[in-house]
């Protein structure tokens, strides 16, 4: 079993913190991929093009660690991380329609080979299949979760838009999106890994707590990546966020440090969306450090992730989790 607490300040080896969950994994790919399953044609191969492009599973993942860490294993946990899993790609499919996306996971989007209508729709499908698969667990408590969860995700994704093309937004508004879009799917993930292992209050609430931070550090480091990555690593498109006039942290921190000048410039470049002008405002967050303050404000968000598993007793798949924290903000993908 691999020791993810070995070497605490090495780049985190995500296949090292894969492999302790391995065996699990494989079973929650297999539940996955036989649930599916529709006899209309174009849900089958539309949803298997996109779950078949594999992603780093890491909410499902994250389930199945934090269920571990307090010593629970079952089929129970298989259901509910491919039910997270069915979400999260659920909101992909919808996020790329939204953000006009024309590549993930190191292919053409859905909406890019099959049209938005068809992305729309088998997103519908999936976010209804995964209710089907957690009802079956018959759990009111879990259902509360994932209700309020995606309900939630849903409002991240809209207040987002009320702030596309506004070079207004603020830090402040900017974290409300991203709890909702994104920390409260991960939050949901560790949570329900805890309630399955029949955790005490103070751990259940310790993993939401860990998982919301993961969150958090995980979209601030996304939104790094989208103006700082290397786009064959990444698997997406550079650029998409200022193509699509979506103010990230990155951005939002050059436009209040930079000089009048270049704020108008930047002003005007949100206000019309331009992919064109990527290379001016990697060059503006260039200069006024924006990138090293994002990546500090998600590195304080992977340590608070870190301190919220005090509460747990140390074993393999806490260590785990911690690598997970480290592993979120070092990422290249
Ligand atoms: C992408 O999530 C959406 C964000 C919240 C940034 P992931 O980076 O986990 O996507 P996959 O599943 O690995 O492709
Ligand atoms: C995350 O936001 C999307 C969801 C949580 C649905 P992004 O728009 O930044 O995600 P990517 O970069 O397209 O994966
Ligand atoms: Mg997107
Ligand atoms: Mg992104």
């Amino acid at each position: 079993m691999p020791d993810t607490a070995a070497a605490p300040d090495a780049r985190p080896d995500l296949a090292a913190i894969q492999a302790l969950a391995a065996a699990d994994m494989a079973a929650v790919d297999a539940l996955i991929r036989r649930r599916l399953a529709s006899d209309v044609a174009l849900v089958n191969q539309v949803a298997e093009y996109i779950i078949g492009a594999g992603g780093k599973r890491l909410r499902p993942l994250l389930l199945l660690l934090a269920a571990g860490a307090l010593g629970h294993r079952g089929a129970d946990a298989h259901q509910l991380a491919a039910v997270v899993e069915f979400i999260h790609t659920a909101t992909l499919l919808h996020d790329d329609v939204v953000d006009d996306s024309d590549l993930r996971r190191g292919r053409r989007t859905a909406n890019a080979v099959w049209g938005n209508a068809a992305s729309v729709l088998v997103g519908d499908f999936l976010y209804s299949r995964s209710f089907q698969l957690m009802v079956e667990l018959q759990q009111p408590e879990v259902m509360r979760i994932l209700a309020d969860t995606t309900n939630q995700i849903a409002e991240g994704e809209v207040l987002q838009l009320l702030h596309v093309r506004n070079p207004d937004t603020d830090e402040a508004a900017y974290l409300r999106v991203i709890e909702r879009k994104t920390a409260i799917l991960f939050a949901a993930a560790t949570e329900l890994g805890a309630l399955l292992a029949g955790a005490a209050p103070a751990q259940r609430q310790a993993l939401h707590a860990y998982g919301r931070h993961l969150g958090l550090a995980f979209q601030i480091a996304d939104d790094v990546l989208d103006y700082a990555a290397d786009a064959e690593a990444l698997g997406k498109q550079l650029g998409d966020d200022l193509a699509e006039g979506k103010m990230t942290l990155p951005l939002i921190h050059a436009m209040q440090q930079a000089d009048a000048a270049t704020r108008a410039q930047l002003r005007r470049i949100v206000e019309a969306g331009e992919r064109a002008a990527l290379a001016q405002v990697q060059a503006a967050i260039d200069r006024a450090g924006s990138l090293a303050y994002s990546r500090a404000r998600a590195r304080e968000h992977a340590q608070a992730a870190e301190d919220a598993l005090a509460a747990l007793a140390d074993n393999p798949h806490v260590r785990a989790l911690r690598g997970l924290a480290r592993y979120a903000v070092a990422r290249d993908h």
